[in-house]
């Protein structure tokens, strides 16, 4: 039984090598924050609006024990996901977890154009952006580090360069 879970900042690209991955190898891929959203009926932005960021930790906790039981899966945590409650190691339980890193300027990149379904970032100018991810990163790289292993994740930015991730990642893990 596979079951792969992706960590790491937004931007780093859980999402699009999770995908990428799921399809090469034969497994579901489930995004944690897309789950929520299709479980809750509403987008990330109005649970943040609605309930504040306390409301949504809660929320992400439940559902994240409710993707982690799901078998032959890579599973895409959210960006935050580690860094509250015992998440970090009720993954590490779980599953396989990975640490997907990527330098602070090639999230920055990523990020300035791709901030308005995060509420944490929507508000805020690139400088701000650079500022939040600095801070941040300093905060969660200690739960971040906790993943069994690590993957550079900074080569995703077109086709070609997610197909050469996804081969990389296959031969880091043997898969
Ligand atoms: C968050 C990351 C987001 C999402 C929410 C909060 C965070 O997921 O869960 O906006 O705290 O870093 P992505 O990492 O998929 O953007």
């Amino acid at each position: 039984m596979t079951r792969i879970i992706l960590i790491g900042f937004m931007g780093s690209g859980k999402t699009t090598l999770g995908r990428a991955l799921a399809k090469s190898l034969g497994l579901e891929f489930i995004d944690l924050d897309n789950y929520i959203e299709l479980r809750r009926c509403k987008s990330i932005n109005s649970i943040f609006a609605e309930m504040g960021e306390e409301g949504f930790r809660t929320i992400e906790r439940n559902l994240l024990h409710e993707v982690c039981e799901f078998e032959n899966v890579i599973i895409s945590a959210g960006g935050g996901t580690p860094c509250f409650f015992d998440n970090i190691d009720y993954m590490n339980a779980q599953g396989t977890t990975v640490y997907l890193q990527v330098p602070e300027e090639r999230l920055h990149e990523r990020l300035k154009i791709a901030k308005s379904k995060r509420p944490l970032l929507k508000e805020k100018n690139d400088e701000e952006i650079m500022q939040f991810i600095k801070e941040q990163l300093e905060r969660r790289d200690v739960f971040y580090k906790k993943a069994a292993h690590t993957f550079i994740s900074d080569r995703l930015e077109d086709k070609e360069q997610i197909k050469e991730s996804v081969e990389r990642f296959r031969k880091q893990f043997d898969l």
